[in-house]
């Protein structure tokens, strides 16, 4: 694509700290912002608030974690000589933005973000029928919006919240970004379409701003290029119209999907804290050891003198993570043929994970013991971030006429 979007290399993303990391977040996410801190204009931050609308009863958690998961990010060789660490309550910004984004934000686009629901019905334990939570989604766009970023690398679960945001970036330079007389020209444009088409336009519009339809804005389209007796000129301008792509103000952001390096957990599923099946960056050599032992294999695999087959283990999963190609045909020669039992088979894993953590923990050692060096890291993040996100709240701010 080459919109004015994918031309922008700024990165940003955020992790809420609502607990310590495990290997799961090394693989999933960690590791790709390494790979991207050299390559983009990365924003990485702690998003402190966000973890308020689901955990404001049990605040404390997050008081707690905030520090470790900045020692874990840099730990995991997050650099901040090369990307810009922050807390998102260091920069009010973002909550400057989110406000006047709530004013043109309509409730049902909110309400029909899946994970509004889901996570409400899996977050049993908590109410979260809360406007802080419905507000969540929107509060990330303003996360994004405010530093301009072109792209947001997130898992799969979050790209309803990308689409939105880029939705209400639309919707906001729709009613903020047009060119002067640029409504007077929409207006003779729609008048040229004749009174049947102009009325069928109007309300496929209307549709389409206030209540999200898209496919009401996918006939607005079609009509349009019906349209025999418009300039092309006035086309791009209707176009732009429903679309809100007037001066664009709040650039629309794209998902950088994370690679499909899905992280199994020690029970085969995704592994989740919800799951209770991970392993601790911070976790000792023992407690490695222990957890894999534990782990389940092939259930076939009674006797040891019973072949198994690695497809139906999770170690398996975890050796085609761990293991070289040449480990890995002994493992499922071994299995098959039950030349080795599941033990000789997991130690192989063990010593992986541990020899992975090792430096991850001794850096996090030197970090936690220069606590002072760690809040000038996110001091000086903060200030540049906070530098960035007033740039953009200027122009929202004399956009929306709000610069008396
Ligand atoms: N919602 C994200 C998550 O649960 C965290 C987050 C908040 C985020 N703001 C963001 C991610 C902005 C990317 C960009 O993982
Ligand atoms: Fe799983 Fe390894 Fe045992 Fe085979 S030998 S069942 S792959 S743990």
């Amino acid at each position: 694509m080459n919109s004015p979007v994918s031309a922008n290399s700024r990165v940003l993303s955020g992790m809420r700290p609502t607990g310590r990391l495990h290997l799961g977040h090394y693989h999933g996410v960690l590791k790709n912002w390494v790979e991207m801190q050299h390559e983009y204009d990365c924003f990485f931050f702690v998003a402190d608030w966000h973890a308020l609308t689901t955990h404001y009863e049990d605040s404390g958690i997050i008081s707690r974690s905030v520090w470790e998961l900045v020692v874990d990010w840099l730990a995991a060789g997050v650099n901040p000589n090369a990307a810009t660490l922050f807390i998102q309550s260091r920069v009010p910004e973002h909550a400057e933005l989110h406000l006047l984004l709530s004013m043109i934000a309509p409730l049902s686009w909110l309400e029909r973000v899946p994970s509004f629901k889901d996570q409400q019905e899996k977050l049993q334990g908590r109410d979260l029928s809360t406007y802080g939570f419905l507000g969540y989604p929107l509060l990330q766009s303003a996360d994004i919006l405010a530093y301009r970023a072109g792209w947001v690398p997130v898992g799969e679960d979050q790209v309803a919240h990308i689409e939105l945001t880029r939705e209400i970036a639309r919707r906001f330079n729709f009613l903020y970004g047009r060119e002067p007389d640029f409504e007077e020209k929409v207006e003779v444009a729609i008048k040229k379409m004749g009174k049947k088409n102009a009325s069928l336009f109007n309300n496929l519009c209307n549709k389409y701003q206030e209540k999200g339809d898209k496919e009401s804005l996918e006939v607005a389209r079609e009509l349009l290029m019906g349209q025999q007796n418009i300039t092309i000129a006035d086309q791009e301008r209707l176009f732009g119209y429903i679309e809100g792509s007037g001066k664009m103000i709040l650039p629309e952001p794209q998902p950088l999907l994370t690679s499909a390096s899905r992280m199994p957990g020690l029970d085969g599923q995704k592994m989740s804290k919800s799951y209770n099946n991970t392993i601790s960056l911070r976790a000792s050599e023992d407690e490695v050891e222990h957890k894999i032992r534990t782990m389940p294999t092939d259930p076939a695999r009674i006797r040891r003198t019973d072949p198994g087959d690695p497809a139906k283990c999770p170690v398996w999963q975890w050796h085609l993570i761990y293991s070289a190609d040449k480990l890995q045909k002994q493992i499922l020669k071994g299995c098959c043929s039950a030349t080795i039992g599941c033990i000789d088979c997991k130690v192989h894993v063990v010593r992986a994970i541990n020899e992975e953590l090792s430096p991850i923990q001794e850096r996090a050692r030197l970090y936690e013991e220069s606590p002072e060096l760690v809040r000038n890291i996110i001091n000086e993040g903060s200030e540049r971030a906070r530098d960035e996100a007033r740039k953009t709240m200027d122009e929202v701010n004399y956009a929306m006429g709000l610069n008396y």
